[in-house]
């Protein structure tokens, strides 16, 4: 009999089956999944602690020697760019006894310890030490900020914990070539919104990725569409929903909107694609401007949802911005409400002792490819013995 790491995955293991299946066959995740410590203890071991994470938006960094502070699974990091323009990530605690560095963002010669003085560059070299020079074989070099991998696709910054990653690009596969024509590296972020949702983070990055939900939950702000599954190279699922109008604006909204990305063409110029980054950013870009959700696990029931939404700079120049994206803005707030309050509540039931899982239609092939996807991370693959 084997017998595995995990004595709840190896009791769970025949309703693991049933979620492997081709997915009109399958059945959704059991329901201890979104709420049990040891499944939540491996996803962050196996899989957040080895991914690329979203952190922001490159414009956030507006000039050399600007930074910001962000809290991703519960580290606190400081996102910086040096006198040189380039974007660097250090974990936010000094070197000497470990006290937090910085708060918020902002434009810094230095980031200065609060506690005892200690200075370091915006390269996380130690600067200043006061009063340790008679501490022996004290090493300013050996002393200066623990780094963070960071990288940077079309202004979209991630970090990874894993001190040897495989890279960014790597991990994206070919979606930068599906999404270039919306050249995304031009567009301006032009609000965030945070928010923490009492859910387990896997319910949310669900109910992006279907469409299924969006006739009850967002009759007037979404309405019917269908966005089948596309092929994809890379940790990511795209879906893609042919529409020759904007998903940005309600859709009985016969206001002005804004005209289509400079250069938009091919497929990008036919519709939207709902994208989703493994494991949990999704990104939405549309005929004239984009949005993200990005999910951080808070703990096995709450999850830190942070949205964005941008326009192309030429878009955010035009006089009539304000006015008409106002319409925009709405319709994204309105729609972050309705998921928020829906995941909560399929949150709560799944709380059930007695919850099921279930079966899937065929608008939820996505959400059975990324269960699959956390399965194959968190179940064990070390067989402790065959007896
Ligand atoms: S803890 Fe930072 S200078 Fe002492
Ligand atoms: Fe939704």
């Amino acid at each position: 009999m084997k017998t595995y790491k995990y004595p709840l995955l190896d009791s769970q293991s025949q309703i693991f089956e049933n979620v492997k299946k081709y997915f009109l066959e399958a059945e959704s995740l059991p329901p201890a999944c979104y709420k049990d410590t040891e499944f939540y203890n491996a996803e962050i071991k196996n899989i957040f602690l080895k991914s690329w994470l979203f952190v922001g938006r490159e414009e956030k960094l507006p000039c050399s020697l600007s930074y910001f502070v962000i809290d991703v699974l519960g580290e606190s990091v400081i996102i910086t760019k040096n006198a040189d323009g380039e974007i660097k990530a250090f974990h936010n605690f000094c070197r000497h006894r470990g006290a937090r560095l910085m708060d918020g963002h902002g434009v810094t010669k230095q980031f200065r310890c609060p506690y005892h003085n200690w200075g370091y560059s915006h390269n996380g070299d130690l600067i200043g030490a006061p009063d340790m020079k008679k501490t022996e074989n004290f090493c300013m070099k050996d002393n200066g900020l623990v780094k963070i991998k960071i990288e940077n696709w079309a202004g979209f910054l991630f970090i990874n914990f894993d001190s040897d990653p495989a890279p960014l690009l790597e991990h994206l596969g070919d979606l930068p070539k599906t999404l270039e024509k919306y050249d995304l590296i031009k567009m301006l972020c032009i609000k965030e919104t945070h928010h923490r949702v009492a859910c387990n983070w896997k319910l949310y990055t669900e109910v992006d990725m279907e469409d299924y939900h969006a006739p009850t939950v967002h009759p007037l702000s979404i309405g019917r569409q269908v966005f089948p599954r596309q092929p994809s190279r890379g940790e990511y699922e795209t879906t893609f929903y042919e529409n020759p109008k904007t998903v940005s604006v309600v859709p009985t909204d016969e206001g002005p909107v804004f005209p289509h990305i400079e250069g938009l063409s091919g497929k990008a110029a036919t519709g939207t694609y709902f994208t989703m980054i493994y494991p949990s950013f999704f990104l939405v870009t549309t005929l004239d401007s984009c949005w993200w959700i990005n999910k951080t696990p808070i703990n096995e029931t709450n999850s830190a949802v942070d949205v964005g939404y941008c326009f192309p700079k030429s878009t955010v120049a035009r006089e009539d911005f304000e006015e008409v994206s106002r319409r925009y803005i709405e319709r994204w707030d309105r729609v972050i409400r309705e998921d928020n309050n829906i995941c909560e509540r399929h949150q709560a039931s799944i709380n059930s002792r007695w919850c099921l899982p279930g079966r899937l239609s065929f608008h939820e092939e996505v959400v059975n490819a990324m269960n699959k996807w956390v399965l194959e991370r968190v179940m064990p693959k070390e067989v402790v013995s065959d007896v």
